[in-house]
């Protein structure tokens, strides 16, 4: 049984992907702050090993590291709580330095830190390793220059990381606008019922963990074909 641990599965994206897989017998690691708000989210799904924590505390990484150890190994790691920011964004000149490190802490380090603990066992399954990324990353939209550049910091890392593995296969994945806490958190006060569910990018996710495409940044629109369960 395929074994993926997904960070930030309480809601949204991670949420939804996590109950895909584990629906397709995938045996998972998941984490986010909120403990209650994860083991709703997990409910009635089988071999979930749920590890709640803040993936910018190197305790709670090692625990989802210890977890990884106690199921045997890992074919997936998919880097997807993230850190909007202050909403609204503010503009750089007046983005507070200290908010801007917790974006990039969140962001990016985190990502890093994951891999890094993750890598024997990745390498060892010839793994994947999907960082879920953002538009943001590589549109100039004012007032998104910290969570932006932080998603184009995490796309640069994925890319260079493909380069220096090629036994594994290492995604940026930008799923385009969804209808989640974070999206409304960007858009405060707006009307966000627009915006497609995270259910509909799961699709993309399971075709990149499914065929393994070449290493590379992909937008789920252009991966948007009716996927094959892994
Ligand atoms: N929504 C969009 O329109 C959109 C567009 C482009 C890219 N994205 C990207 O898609 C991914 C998923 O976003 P989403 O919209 O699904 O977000 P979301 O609905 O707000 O869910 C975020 C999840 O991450 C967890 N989380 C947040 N910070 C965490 C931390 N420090 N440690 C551990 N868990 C943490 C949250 O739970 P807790 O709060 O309990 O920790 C929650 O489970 C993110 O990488 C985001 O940047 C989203």
């Amino acid at each position: 049984m395929p074994i993926a641990l997904i960070t930030g599965a309480s809601r949204g994206l991670g949420r939804a992907a996590a109950r895909a897989l584990a629906q397709r017998g995938w045996s998972l690691i998941v984490d986010a702050r909120r403990a209650g708000d994860l083991a709703d989210a997990m409910r009635g799904l089988a071999d979930v090993a749920a590890v709640p924590g803040d993936v910018t505390d190197p305790g709670h990484r090692a625990g989802l590291a210890a977890a990884v150890g106690r199921a045997g190994g890992l074919d997936v790691l998919v880097n997807n709580a993230s850190r909007l920011g202050p909403s609204p964004q503010p503009l750089l000149r007046d983005y507070p330095l200290d908010e801007f490190a917790r974006v990039y802490d969140t962001n990016v380090l985190a990502p890093l830190a994951l891999i890094q603990l993750l890598a024997a066992p990745l390498v060892a399954a010839a793994g994947t390793v999907v960082n879920v990324s953002s538009d943001a990353a590589v549109e100039a939209y004012p007032g998104w220059g910290g969570y932006g550049s932080a998603k184009a910091a995490l796309d640069q890392l994925t890319a260079v990381l493909a380069a220096e593995e090629p036994s594994l296969r290492c995604y940026a994945l930008d799923p385009g606008d969804m209808r989640t806490d974070l999206h409304q958190q960007a858009f405060p006060g707006e009307d966000i019922s627009d915006r497609p569910e995270p259910e509909t990018v799961v699709p993309a996710l399971l075709r990149l963990i499914g065929e393994r495409p070449p290493s590379g940044r992909y937008r789920a629109s252009d991966l948007a074909v009716p996927a094959v369960a892994p």
